[in-house]
């Protein structure tokens, strides 16, 4: 009995060491916690920023607060990737300091050591950020926000801020932030695109430190329900032409309302944007892809990270210990329908490195198939992709046993793509976050492809190739593991493919 007592004490004993680890070392086993997406291991995180790639690693620097789950002080926070799937957070990057803190930004390799900054034939990493005075802001004035430098020559371990900055200085507009540098060979300068309250200018510069404006774009032009942020400039191929794509956040005046990130597409010419476009849209319909830019550096490959959430509500998501994610990163390339430039979004091939072996379901009635019968329940997350040669209306439910219910789907009469997350879990925290958002069809095909990606508290969806994407972030008591499809109409799903992903925190 005594050998006994002293078992179960033992037992009991090592379980509480168990569980004190596991809160501890930050094991991402929590509820809630993406287990394919990047998220930081405590804490406060919003836009991805200083997207570069160097020496065969990506590196994402994020807007963060290290102190609190709520937006704060802004710091930059650090990881590192070698395959844009498993990502390893790193020391804080930057801190705030006597000009302020440090918002959104860029970061950009100075291969030709235009700045100076380099030593000893190290080629200097620079970040390009905005310097956002709170005392400034506090006192009413309307130039808190400048632009200022910081240079690595460690690839991004340690930084140096700049003694000069800020390097553009405020000219009286209270929202001008958010830099994104660019190297414009044609004129072998740098382009800032700069995001200032209703429109985009673009300066340029020999040497990253003095700047001159060039132009402006779009006070008449796209979304304005909200202030204008985030910008990107860049160009993708399309038949050996170079199709110009600027990308501008706003907040708020989303399509499905709070923020979202708009495109244009168009020529740039080194000095002035000029859009083929004039009707609105956008790079992801859901409301939970916010302040996207692409990875610089990475050749003509333009790859996309968002920010998983909506200021609308990401101070108050039921997360406990950390605050947010990124989306998955997202391949960019051009479609042309009938005249017209869209940009698209893929799943980077990378996510391959993640994935197990698929099953595979082929010509099934979509009428009412209930994937999980087939194939069990799932048992993480995972990648759905499912076409057909008609386009028809259906709806995916995906649930758990505790009735939280995530609902995907069609309806022909609007033709409209729909992500329904009001009964998918936990809603109360925000009054505008149980909603069933729309996206439009822009494919003119008459198949169907869709590809989903859904991971403990997200959904991805990019149907018709990347023309309509929507994110969605949601709150389940417990994963979705269960898939269900139905429809009112009489079609068969040609192929249904189910590939389980591995987590990247084991
Ligand atoms: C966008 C944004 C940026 C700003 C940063 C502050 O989400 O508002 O414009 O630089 O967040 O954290």
């Amino acid at each position: 009995m005594r050998i006994l007592n002293f078992l179960s004490l033992l037992l009991l004993l090592s379980s509480c060491i168990i569980v004190k680890k596991k809160y501890t070392d930050s094991s991402f086993d929590e509820l809630y916690r993406p287990q394919v997406h990047f998220s930081p291991p405590e804490n406060w995180m919003n836009d991805p920023n200083g997207m570069v790639y160097l020496n065969n690693k990506y590196h994402l620097f994020y807007q963060y607060y290290p102190d609190s789950t709520v937006w704060g002080p802004m710091h930059w926070g650090h990881a590192i990737s070698k395959d844009l799937i498993h990502w390893q957070n790193q020391k804080i990057a930057l801190y705030p300091d006597s000009l302020g803190y440090i918002f959104s930004g860029s970061a950009v390799v100075d291969k030709n050591n235009t700045s100076g900054f380099g030593k000893d034939d190290k080629v200097p990493l620079i970040a390009i950020f905005t310097h956002h005075d709170p005392k400034g802001e506090k006192a009413g004035t309307n130039d808190y926000q400048n632009q200022s430098l910081a240079y690595s020559l460690d690839e991004g371990t340690t930084w140096t801020k700049y003694a000069g900055n800020p390097v553009l200085k405020n000219p009286g507009i209270k929202d001008f932030r958010d830099p994104k540098v660019m190297w414009f060979e044609a004129g072998k300068k740098w382009i800032m695109t700069l995001a200032t309250l209703d429109r985009i200018t673009f300066y340029s510069s020999k040497d990253l430190k003095s700047w001159e404006k060039e132009s402006e774009f779009g006070q008449n032009f796209g979304a304005h329900g909200g202030v204008w942020e985030c910008p990107d400039l860049f160009y993708l191929k399309h038949n050996n032409e170079n199709i110009w794509v600027l990308l501008v956040s706003i907040n708020p005046g989303g399509p499905n309302g709070g923020s979202a990130t708009q495109y244009f597409t168009g020529q740039f010419d080194g000095k002035n944007f000029v859009p083929y476009q004039t009707d609105t849209r956008w790079i992801d319909y859901g409301p939970d892809n916010y302040a996207g830019v692409t990875w610089s550096n990475s050749g003509e490959r333009k790859i996309f990270l968002g920010w998983m959430s909506n200021w609308s509500y990401a101070n108050v998501v039921p997360t406990e210990k950390w605050r947010s994610a990124m989306t998955l990163p997202r391949d960019l390339a051009i479609e042309k329908i009938e005249e017209k430039y869209f940009v698209t979004s893929h799943l980077v091939p990378e996510l391959q490195t993640i994935s197990k072996t698929a099953t595979g379901q082929k010509n099934i009635p979509a009428s009412d198939y209930d994937l999980t019968s087939k194939i069990g329940k799932l048992s993480g997350p995972v990648k759905l992709e499912m076409s057909a040669s008609q386009i028809e209306n259906f709806k995916i439910t995906f649930y758990n046993l505790l009735g939280d219910k995530l609902i995907l789907g069609y309806d022909k009469v609007t033709n409209n793509y729909y992500i329904d997350r009001t009964v998918a879990g936990k809603v109360d925290f925000e009054k505008r976050f149980a909603a069933k958002h729309t996206a439009a069809r822009i494919s003119k095909n008459a198949n169907l492809q869709l590809t989903m990606v859904l991971d403990n508290s997200s959904i991805e969806l990019f149907a018709d190739n990347g023309l309509s994407v929507m994110t969605e972030i949601f709150f389940s008591a417990q994963p979705l593991n269960s898939i269900r499809i139905q429809s009112p109409d009489n079609f068969l799903i040609n192929s249904l493919k189910l590939t389980p992903l591995e987590s990247i925190r084991r």
